[in-house]
């Protein structure tokens, strides 16, 4: 009896797709894409290594001009490189939903900002948006000194090695700096140990994300549950948890969040060095004041936790990473950082102020330009519950739509020399369509942590080159990058660290 309603069910989903498979969309047929097999269509490219899969996407793009499509049964998506397309999705509040791909994040980061949708998107979006304000960034500015600091003194025992992996470094830094600011919580010993679990477990459950994506057996959660990697990424999280329930504790038993937020907003510029850095907000307080206004519950608090520690420091990370590469391969640039802090800073080693980071202005273009030829996050994408016109095309509702940053960024249509390091592009007036450059999306779901995070970069930098001079070991042409929800070299990034 059961095998036979079992043989009944795949036979009618066999069905299901067949009638599918013959009344195709014609219109989304136009676009161009690779040929797939009968059934299954492209599913079975998905099958090669990470690195390969990450080539795979990118030879599509420069194959077909501004967008291909791919099937995986009767699965559509769109992926898009061309700005014209870009900006008719990211200006569109009806495509605001996340893509299929995001329900893999769910059990890790649930319903927080980067995933949810619609009215809880919106609400969320409201009450964390001030925790962005200049003030606060102010208030913030002094942990984000303190912590550079910290890592120029880590790196003071690299100058007598031959070379430095430098991700582990800068990844301790922003993890310590996230935590801070959006925690209030400063990673001591005892927590140091959870905390590079913490990063371990990230890295992980990103490539979880793509292993799942490859295997469409795995969609259902049943079976991925059931699956190795789905019990290994249930440890994973239940890891992170404890890191983050440890970190929030903490702030709730202090209790020093009340009122903490009216008063920063009415700092003045300095007053945090006068207060002797005794009070120290963080993005936490305003989730736990909403609380307390029954805004927002537990699962909301721990939901927004994740996903801020997780956006708020593998992003930045990585970018300083590919940074250091490009400054370190490139010493006519380098100098030219150099310059600039000591225009700004002469001899003295005084900390940046807010007025010090507006003038850094050469170091900004040249985080612009990593970020242009190293966007973290490589890729977005967006679930059109509507139909989709495009330039030339139009897509079916149903459609999941991907921008390809990446590709976007790299267009030779929109960038003289695309693969030249050259920050000088942003010193003059943007001769790209206003779509073409977009490391941190664009419209209304755009990244809300983007001035922090530019924040972040200059202090590091400068904070770096004013004590060092980098020295090239990876070159830029050798890096592999694998397929990952954030843009990963297959292996570590040198470079050789010399005090000046
Ligand atoms: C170099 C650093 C960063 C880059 C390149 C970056 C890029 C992005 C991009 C492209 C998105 C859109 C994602 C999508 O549509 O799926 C996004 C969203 C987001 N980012 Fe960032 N980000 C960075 C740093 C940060 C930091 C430091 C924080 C927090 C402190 C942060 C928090 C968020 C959040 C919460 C969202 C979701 C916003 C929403 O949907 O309303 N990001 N980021
Ligand atoms: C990470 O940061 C902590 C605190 O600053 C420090 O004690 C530790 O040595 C750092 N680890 C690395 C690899 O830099
Ligand atoms: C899969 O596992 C997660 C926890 O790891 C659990 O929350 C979820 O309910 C499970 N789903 C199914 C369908 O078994």
């Amino acid at each position: 009896m059961l095998l036979t309603l079992a043989l009944l069910g795949v036979f009618l989903l066999l069905l299901y797709f067949l009638v599918k498979y013959l009344y195709e969309d014609e219109e989304f047929d136009k676009i161009p894409g690779p040929k797939g097999t009968f059934l299954i269509e492209n599913g079975l490219d998905f099958f090669q290594d990470f690195a390969q899969l990450f080539v795979y996407f990118r030879n599509l793009a420069n194959k077909y001009k501004d967008l291909y499509k791919l099937k995986l049964f009767n699965f559509k998506f769109v992926l898009i490189y061309n700005p014209e397309d870009v900006e008719v999705i990211l200006t569109n509040t009806k495509y605001n939903d996340k893509g299929f791909m995001y329900f893999f994040l769910r059990p890790w980061l649930n319903d927080g900002l980067l995933v949810s949708k619609g009215s809880k998107w919106h609400h969320r979006r409201k009450i964390l948006t001030p925790a962005f304000h200049f003030n606060i960034l102010r208030h913030f500015s002094s942990m984000l000194i303190e912590n550079s600091e910290r890592l120029v003194e880590n790196l003071q025992s690299e100058t007598k090695k031959s070379k430095t992996k430098i991700y582990s470094f800068i990844a301790n830094m922003t993890l310590n700096s996230i935590c801070e600011t959006a925690m209030g919580t400063a990673l001591d010993k005892e927590a140091a140990d959870i905390g590079t679990k913490y990063k371990d477990a990230i890295h992980t459950l990103g490539s979880y994300l793509f292993y799942r994506g490859q295997r469409f057996w795995l969609y259902p959660t049943i079976f991925f549950n059931l699956s190795i990697v789905g019990r290994k990424q249930k440890t994973l999280l239940k890891e992170i948890g404890s890191f983050r329930d440890h970190v929030i504790n903490q702030r709730r038993k202090s209790g020093s969040y009340k009122n903490l937020y009216q008063e920063v907003m009415n700092e003045q510029e300095n007053d945090y060095y006068l207060l002797g850095g005794k009070k120290r907000l963080a993005m936490l307080d305003l989730l736990l004041e909403t609380e307390e206004q029954g805004k927002i519950d537990v699962e909301g608090i721990n939901e927004e936790v994740d996903t801020f520690m997780f956006e708020g420091h593998d992003t930045t990370a990585t970018a300083l990473q590919f940074a250091f590469m490009e400054l370190a391969n490139n010493p006519e640039i380098q100098d030219k950082v150099f310059e600039e802090c000591q225009q700004i800073f002469g001899t003295s080693g005084r900390k940046p102020t807010m007025n010090d980071l507006a003038e850094m202005k050469y170091i900004e273009c040249c985080i612009k330009e990593t970020l242009r030829l190293y966007p973290s996050v490589y890729f977005i994408i967006r679930s059109c519950k509507q139909e989709l016109q495009l330039k030339n095309y139009k897509c079916p509702a149903g459609t999941d739509c991907s921008i390809l940053i990446f590709d976007l960024h790299r267009s030779k249509d929109q960038f003289s020399e695309p693969l030249r390091f050259r920050p000088e592009r942003f010193q003059r007036a943007p001769t790209w369509h206003p779509f073409a450059y977009i490391p941190f999306s664009a419209g209304p779901r755009n990244c809300i942590g983007q001035k922090f995070a530019m924040m972040e970069m200059k202090m590091v930098i400068a904070a770096v080159v004013r004590e060092y001079r980098l020295l090239p070991i990876t070159k830029p042409k050798d890096v592999v990058f694998t397929a990952d929800i954030i843009l990963r070299p297959i292996d570590p990034i040198y470079v050789k660290f010399e005090k000046r």
